[in-house]
């Protein structure tokens, strides 16, 4: 192997002293081991854990063993696995870059190991060094690879007998797929920069050269250095009054595999809104976002008593600029939120119970490869709607399935077909790229059908002891068929049939006999809507009054696909749609505008292509335009103003859609 020598000793860089420490000491939340009442998953021990695979049995993937591999990793992590990482790291907002270095702690599975492979994409490696037991440092080989596409750089670094510790120094790049940099401009404040990190589900290598793999788990430990008046916060313990001083100290002690590491500093603010929830803001957005997530705590205390103590301690929300390219991210202790949900009516908060709900099903129990996403998300969206009925009540728990069923519904005739299935098969392609509402609305689907044949209570009690078992490890999707075999399916014969599983897990599209959530106010908008279509009433005398967003969700999806420019106009003159300011609302109206060629919405459409950069909400409204001529030219030259604000993420996606990657 081609190893690039390093010849000199390095000498060690010793940390400045910590002035705001945020050690996990201090926290009052109880640990996991005193909590051991409420249920089985209190059992289990917050802690790193070594990895344990259940050899899958009865399944079909029995002979193959290949769905073990994680084809998203270099990681060597079946030699030498990853436990602990120390990060010192400066954030350089005017080169965009993080800089410093990272001390990868390891464990070797293999005692005669010689290489710890990671991944990294778009890292310089500036040196690499071996730490001895005496915290000395001493020069060690590494190459870094060409970089492959989807996956990166792998960096493989020559190991000493008998050390458990490398060093790397490195800095991200302002390309950085995992990171994007705000000017102040771009911000509420306008006045100071933004940085954030969104990791799932391969780039935290763009941050960190790490053993990127959900299959993997580590405790961290950061020392971060920003601009003296930003804030910093972590997916690790923040502590809510820390002071600002530019030095920041997070420790992570729980296990979590590397794509639920996050970062993100900015002008913030904290505000607390229940003991152990509160709210990081740029202040423009900290009022408004407290009072409409003030049910947060109350959330947790409603899935505790379903499923078991929440192990994490504090779950703070940090709102980032509306450039954040999804709804949400789960990032252990502090989600990751987008200000377009901030409706100032709660009509969008399923999008904290779905990120709190990932602190059982994601962070505690999680997907082993990008092929078992469903298992996160599936797991998430039915655990949210769960929290929902609780909260909001049946009725619109029952109205949100019913609008993430229908456009599963749409969604599914456009999809490859062999992405239809929850059980997907990658090939190597960028997970990114197969993302949709399948593992989401599908699996969720397939729980409420398991829930619906062995009945509620049975099936809490079998999530409970799932989400208890498998605490702080991965698993397959064959692991899980394993496991549901002999928990759920073998306990209570005559059920539910291996043929239905099969149906579920491996075949494409939809099961005929999957779960068809209704709702009696839907029931009642669609006789508003016919109604009126049929001339019998006019738009002022339908009953929408005590409408709620999800009705108008409903109302809108709904319309006539040849629906009239006239009674567009109708529409939009008697309910005001096009000035919606409810961001799902918008969209829906602004779809069907395009495809209606409702030109009167351009100057709205416009502004909600540039001031947004949440894929979920841009993305189809580009995928619309871009199917007529005017469409595509009016989607190119607004792109243009809308592109340099977007995250990475979403300009690759919006790149391949506009097909203008030259447009800067
Ligand atoms: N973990 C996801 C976001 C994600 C998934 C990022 C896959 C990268 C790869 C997050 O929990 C999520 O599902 N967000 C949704 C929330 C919605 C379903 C309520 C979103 O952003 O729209
Ligand atoms: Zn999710």
């Amino acid at each position: 192997m081609n190893y690039s020598m390093l010849k000199t000793l390095i000498p060690i860089i010793v940390v400045g002293s910590l002035v705001a420490c945020q050690d996990g000491e201090s926290e009052q939340s109880p640990t996991a081991e005193s909590q051991t009442s409420v249920s089985s998953a209190a059992e289990v021990k917050a802690e790193a854990m070594p990895i344990e695979k259940p050899v899958a049995e009865n399944t079909s993937a029995k002979a193959d063993l290949s769905y073990l591999n994680d084809e998203h990793s270099y990681a060597n992590k079946d030699e030498v696995l990853l436990k602990h990482l120390d990060l010192n790291l400066e954030v350089l907002f005017d080169k965009k870059q993080l800089k410093g270095y990272v001390d990868l702690k390891f464990e070797r599975l293999q005692a005669d190991a010689k290489k710890l492979v990671l991944d990294t994409r778009d890292l310089t490696i500036e040196k690499v060094s071996s730490i001895d037991g005496q915290a000395n440092e001493s020069a060690a080989e590494f190459e870094l690879a060409e970089k492959d596409p989807v996956l990166g750089s792998k960096l493989t670094i020559k190991l000493k007998d008998g050390e458990d510790t490398v060093r790397v120094y490195y800095h991200s790049n302002p390309e950085a797929s995992g990171l994007q940099w705000l000017t102040p401009e771009q911000t509420a404040g306008k006045k100071e920069p933004f940085m954030f990190s969104q990791a799932q589900a391969i780039h935290a290598r763009s941050f960190i050269p790490v053993q990127d793999s959900p299959d993997v788990r580590v405790t961290y430990k950061a020392n971060i250095r920003t601009p003296k008046q930003l804030l910093a916060v972590m997916s690790a313990f923040n502590e809510p009054d820390t002071e600002l001083d530019g030095d920041y100290h997070f420790d992570m002690p729980q296990a979590i595999p590397p794509y639920l590491i996050a970062i993100g500093v900015g002008d913030l603010r904290f505000k607390a809104m229940g003991e152990r929830t509160g709210v990081y803001s740029e202040v423009a957005y900290l009022d408004a976002a407290v009072k409409e997530f003030e049910d947060t705590e109350q959330m947790i205390d409603i899935t505790e008593k379903m499923y078991g103590p929440y192990l994490w301690g504090r779950y703070d929300l940090l709102i980032l600029p509306p450039s954040f390219p999804f709804g949400g991210m789960e990032n252990p202790r502090l989600s990751f939120i987008t200000p377009t949900v901030i409706a100032g009516d709660k009509s969008l908060v399923n999008l904290i119970a779905h990120e709190l709900a990932h602190s059982w099903s994601g962070n505690l129990v999680t997907n082993a490869t990008w092929r078992d996403l469903w298992l996160n998300e599936g797991f998430t969206s039915y655990v949210e709607n769960r929290i929902m009925e609780e909260l909001f009540g049946v009725e619109r728990a029952n109205m949100e399935n019913a609008l993430s069923v229908q456009g599963l519904r749409e969604q599914v005739k456009t999809l490859p077909v062999g992405d239809t299935i929850l059980h997907i098969t990658l090939d190597g392609r960028d997970p990114d790229d197969t993302f949709s509402g399948v593992p989401y609305t599908k699996g969720q689907m397939f729980l409420v059908f398991l829930e619906q044949r062995f009945g509620r209570e049975v099936f809490d009690q079998f999530l409970n002891q799932y989400f208890g078992d498998h605490a702080f490890k991965s698993l397959t999707t064959p692991e899980f068929e394993v496991y549901l075999q002999k928990h759920l399916i073998d306990k209570y014969p005559g059920k539910v049939t291996q043929a239905e599983l099969n149906e579920w897990l491996h075949a494409p599209m939809l099961p005929e006999f999957m779960p068809n959530p209704q709702s009696d106010a839907f029931a009642n908008v669609d006789k508003a809507r016919q109604n009126w279509l049929d001339k019998n009433v006019e738009l002022a005398d339908l009953p929408t009054d005590k409408w709620s967003i999800h009705e108008w969700l409903h109302f809108i999806n709904n319309l006539p696909k040849d629906i009239s420019l006239e009674q567009m106009a109708q529409l939009d003159k008697a309910y005001n749609l096009t000035a919606s300011s409810n961001n799902e609302v918008a969209h829906a109206w602004l779809k069907l505008a395009i495809q209606r060629d409702y030109q009167v919405v351009n100057q709205r459409l416009e502004d909600y292509l540039i001031s947004i950069g949440r894929r979920k909400l841009i993305v189809p409204l580009y995928k619309e335009l871009m199917t007529s001529d005017k469409g595509e030219s009016f989607a190119k030259r607004v792109y243009q103003i809308a592109r340099p604000g977007y995250h990475p993420l979403a300009q690759g996606t919006v790149d391949a859609i506009v097909n203008a990657e030259n447009t800067e």
